[in-house]
């Protein structure tokens, strides 16, 4: 068993997405074991988001995470972060299963709508940062 940081991020917040989601991951059987909604603020962001500082699109990704709640959950279960990133959907909405989160409620990848940590040591990274 395993954790994983999810972010509901403030478009899916603004779309009132967060039943949406909450529901998809109770019916994958995996466990909510913390939840709270949150504004971030730009540090916490940067640092949430540290690999990707050198990127063209760095700035634009922290005014998007910071531009209104968010609502930040500690899943755990068996394969706990591959299962979310299976719900979640490739990066890409254009390229996500049509099924998943994010083929089915976005189309652009800078509101792509929720966050699951890529690794175990990225979840216990981020985990951190959430909920010290
Ligand atoms: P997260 O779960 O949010 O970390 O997404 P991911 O792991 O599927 O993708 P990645 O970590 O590579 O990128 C982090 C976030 O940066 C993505 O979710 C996108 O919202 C955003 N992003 C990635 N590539 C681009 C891009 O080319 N343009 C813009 N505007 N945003 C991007
Ligand atoms: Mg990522």
């Amino acid at each position: 068993t395993e954790s994983t940081l999810i972010l509901i991020k403030p478009d899916g917040v603004r779309r009132g997405l967060i039943g949406e989601v909450v529901r998809r991951i109770e019916r994958k059987g995996l466990t909510i074991d913390k939840m709270e909604l949150r504004t971030l603020e730009r540090e916490t962001a940067e640092e949430h988001y540290g690999e990707h500082r050198e990127r063209p699109f760095f700035g634009e990704l922290v005014d998007f995470i910071t531009g209104g709640p968010l609502v930040a959950l500690v899943v755990t279960g068996e394969s706990a972060i591959a299962a979310m990133r299976q719900l979640a959907g490739a990066t890409n909405p254009l390229e996500s299963a049509p099924g998943s989160i994010r083929g089915e409620f976005a189309t652009e990848i800078g509101e792509n709508i929720i966050h699951g940590s890529d690794s175990p040591e990225s979840a216990e990274r981020e985990i951190k940062i959430f909920f010290p």
